[in-house]
């Protein structure tokens, strides 16, 4: 479970993912090893109480600074808990090894190991997300993030890249199609099925190309297609930052400046 990797595997990986004959992916074959994927699964699946350490989630809105873990429950039995670093960890194995995918991200990427860790006002921040689809269809339509069909030329970002920790196997945990990722030749891979794609497997994606979820199925006494997700997500302003009025405006919009130039202080 590395942050870091070597310089050979390094450039190796920079050619799947981004060069033209590459896949578009890089498969980290048992980057957690067994017992932390049992650990990880027991607590989401068996002993997390969500109700106790999570807010339901309404919306991207809330997403800001300091913003509580979120957690979704659909009729379906699937659940997303969204995890922020801000936050105490729930768990700490989790906790843990997400910050170390981060970072190993951030490499892959060519950015400082920090990038995207903390609430920058106005910018990005990764809260790192455990995923449990149980059953439905069209669960992700067909679509890609930051590549050139963005509408905002600001979230434009070519070597960005997703991570999916996964943490069940195709055919024993969950059916349907899994995760399809179209690769840099624009053909269709199912990444749980022809990759024998393994708990434990990290898989880092650039998410400028197509993806999508068509299936997930799920019978009685399998747990789903479980996995780990690191978006890096838009923050929002603090809604409990006052807004009320003229004054209490003028003081928002001075607060928003002030901490800017700071960062731009900082980060010259
Ligand atoms: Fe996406």
């Amino acid at each position: 479970m590395n942050n870091s990797i070597d310089d050979q595997r390094l450039h190796e990986s920079r050619m799947d993912l981004y060069h033209s004959s590459g896949n578009g992916f890089v498969v980290f074959r048992n980057y957690i090893s067994d017992d932390y994927v049992k650990h990880i699964v027991d607590y989401w699946t068996k002993y997390v109480i969500p109700e106790k350490s999570h807010e339901r989630f309404v919306s991207k809105e809330f997403l800001y600074n300091g913003c509580p873990n979120y957690f979704v429950s659909s009729s379906n039995g699937s659940k997303v808990f969204y995890n922020a670093f801000w936050n105490p960890p729930c768990d700490a194995v989790t906790y843990e090894v997400a910050f170390r995918i981060a970072q190993l991200r951030n490499q892959i990427e060519a950015k400082i190991s920090s990038a995207d860790l903390f609430p920058f006002p106005s910018g990005r921040c990764l809260i790192p997300r455990v995923v449990i689809t149980q059953n439905g269809e069209n669960i992700l339509v067909p679509h890609s993030d930051f590549g050139l069909d963005e509408p905002n030329p600001a979230n434009i970002d070519l070597r960005r890249t997703q991570a999916t920790l996964y943490l069940s196997e195709y055919g024993r945990d969950y059916t349907g199609t899994g995760f399809i990722y179209t690769n840099n030749q624009g053909e269709k891979v199912f990444l749980g099925k022809d990759l024998d794609i393994r708990p434990g497997d990290l898989v880092i994606w650039k998410q400028s190309n197509v993806h999508e979820i068509e299936s997930v199925y799920t019978e009685d006494e399998q747990m789903g297609f479980v996995r780990m997700l690191f978006p890096c997500e838009d923050m929002k302003m603090n809604p409990h930052l006052s807004n009320e009025g003229r004054a209490g405006k003028a003081s928002q919009g001075n607060y928003i400046h002030r901490a800017k130039a700071l960062v731009k202080k900082i980060i010259r």
